[in-house]
């Protein structure tokens, strides 16, 4: 079974540490590359860490939580080979995975309640990749 890795900064632990319920549930094993508690903290020190394990295949895919979930986005996505698309509800983050082949989830923290959540990470969990025509733009992505 795949690894999921899983990264947040203060904002988003509470989040994180509810996702750990959710993939114990489901028998799915992850990665925590922090953070270990909701003391401030910046999330790149934490979203670096998850985008080179999927990029170096420590890990098959990710899920990551900030406050907005755009600081940690941003900062996944400054790297080649992560697709991290922000999702704040189920129907997101299924797209985000036929269409765009996320390999990495982002969810708002501060904006998503726990229902929500759960719904999201199951359509990222479970929504495969349509390829073709989304294929193609994906290629046309790196600079
Ligand atoms: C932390 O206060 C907050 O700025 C951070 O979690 C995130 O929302 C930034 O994009």
């Amino acid at each position: 079974m795949k690894t999921i890795g899983l990264s947040s900064d203060h904002a988003g632990y509470e989040l994180k540490e509810f996702v750990k319920q959710i993939l114990d549930q489901k028998g799915i094993p992850y990665k925590d590359y922090g953070a270990q508690s909701a003391d401030s903290s910046d999330y790149p020190d934490f979203a670096h860490p998850l985008a080179l394990a999927v990029e170096n295949g420590d890990v098959a895919e990710g899920i990551a939580v900030c406050g907005t979930g755009n600081g940690i986005a941003i900062t996944l996505n400054k790297h080649a080979g992560i697709r991290a698309a922000l999702s704040w509800d189920a129907e997101i983050a299924a797209l985000a995975r036929a269409h765009n082949n996320a390999n990495i989830l982002v969810m708002p923290g501060r904006f998503i309640s726990k229902e929500e959540a759960t719904k999201t990470v199951d359509a990222f969990l479970n929504t495969p990749f349509e390829g073709g025509r989304h294929q193609r733009r994906i290629d046309k992505i790196p600079i």
